[in-house]
């Protein structure tokens, strides 16, 4: 029947041949812009001298050029000529992620000690979600995830395409531009038992609003009482408060609880390795065995997605942390960029507060990490784009990463004159 088929569409000519094969893709219109990395976009295309890029989270120095931190540089420098090519193992650099959990569950961590951890290298933060999700589908095949409203774009993305249902539950109060506690709590309350949490360890992303430690201890009590999962993810660890112990204090409060709990983190940002996407997912598991089995697991979904992670940024993020001096030189850098991140909330709430703007910006200086939710409407946003070349994403997110003393003034007048009439 094929034979018969293929014979009538080659006597048939080229026609008949082109056909039906143009028809393949003729279905596939064009994908929506990503809400972040479409902005970055639309920021290179704009030839304005003036042009502000606010949008996507990347740290910049105060003359707004992208940083390749000195340990960084250093440990390349160590590394250059004894690097092979070969493939790392498909859960990645031990080394690595050694290191890696040592940063987010303590040095002494207990449940390091008795290899109670399963853990991963991954594509970076989103990597490190996406494996869980899919882990959550394959070995959870009826749960659901609980998002929380607002959160980073991409995690709705990662869900979906994971087929894991979401469900959402509040985080952020408009009105006060900060946490929503009291309905939080009320959600995770109402929420069936054993569902499972995405949380965001630190420096919320869009929000800037983090639970206070005492906040953090009643929402992991109620999740004891309720059987909850949580899946922390720290993609901004030492970005927060300048001090990537401190920034952990979430995750240590819910293993102090004796949760069992999943972690993505990320070098991204507090180590500047953004195109070289380090990572690691990490779960706590009942005893070795079981942590043995789930890595078994999270390997084998990662195999036929890309086989092993990539091994240079792995290497420099092994040759810092495993370095007693290159790794205090990190720690100066990470607090050097958060308090400089720092400074420039302060820059921006005084210019608009000298502006004489009549809206209130206590929340600027308040929210802390990379961004500053604004409270901006997608409208005030778009004439901030609009009439003065100023890029960030519309639900008002600024990336205070991207100011500078070199632009805040330019910035907040331009605020100033997009939100003076409400
Ligand atoms: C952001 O939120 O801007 C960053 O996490 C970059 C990204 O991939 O979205």
């Amino acid at each position: 029947m094929a034979l018969l088929l293929r014979s009538r569409l080659l006597k048939s000519g080229g026609a008949a041949r082109s056909i039906s094969t143009a028809a393949w893709w003729r279905h596939v219109e064009p994908a929506p812009k990503d809400p972040i990395l479409g902005v970055t976009e639309a920021f290179l295309a704009d030839a304005s001298p003036s042009k502000v890029n606010v949008g996507v989270g990347a740290y910049r120095d105060d003359n707004g050029k992208p940083v390749v931190l000195d340990c960084v540089r250093e440990a390349e420098r160590r590394i250059a000529g004894s690097l092979n090519m070969e493939y790392l193992p498909m859960g990645g650099s031990i080394k690595m992620v050694e290191e890696t959990l040592k940063l987010a569950y303590g040095e002494n961590s207990e449940l390091i000690k008795d290899r109670r951890i399963a853990a991963v290298q991954t594509l970076s933060g989103t990597g490190a979600c996406r494996l869980f999700a899919d882990f959550q589908k394959r070995f959870s095949p009826d749960s659901q995830v609980y998002i929380p409203v607002p959160t980073w774009a991409n995690h709705h993305n990662i869900w979906r395409d994971a087929n894991v249902p979401q469900r959402t539950f509040h985080y952020y109060h408009p009105e006060s531009r900060g946490l929503d506690f009291a309905s939080m709590i009320d959600d995770i309350k109402n929420a069936p038992s054993g569902s499972f949490f995405l949380l965001h360890a630190c420096a919320h992303n869009p929000t800037g609003v983090d639970p206070s430690e005492e906040q953090w201890k009643e929402i992991s009590y109620q999740f004891k009482v309720k059987g909850h999962f949580a899946l922390f993810d720290m993609a901004y660890q030492g970005f927060a408060s300048g001090d990537p112990e401190r920034d952990a204090k979430s995750i240590r409060i819910f293993l102090e609880d004796g949760h069992m709990i999943g972690c993505a983190q990320s070098y991204a940002k507090n180590m500047g390795l953004y195109g070289q996407r380090v990572g690691c997912l990490s779960m706590v598991c009942e005893d070795e065995k079981q942590a043995v089995a789930v890595k078994s697991q999270l390997q084998q979904l990662a195999r036929p997605m890309y086989s092993n992670p990539p091994v240079h940024g792995a290497l420099i993020v092994s040759t810092i942390l495993g370095d007693p001096d290159l790794k205090k030189l990190w720690l100066k850098e990470v607090k050097g960029m958060a308090d400089r991140i720092i400074g420039m909330r302060t820059a921006l709430r005084e210019n608009l507060e000298n502006l004489g703007s009549p809206l209130p910006w206590e929340h600027i200086t308040k929210q802390i990490g990379m961004f500053c939710y604004s409270g901006m409407t997608p409208e005030q946003v778009d004439r901030l784009t609009n009439e003065f070349h100023i890029y960030l994403t519309r639900n008002g997110r600024i990336s205070m990463a991207g100011v500078t003393t070199g632009n805040v003034g330019y910035l907040a007048n331009a605020i100033h004159e997009v939100t003076k009439s409400g």
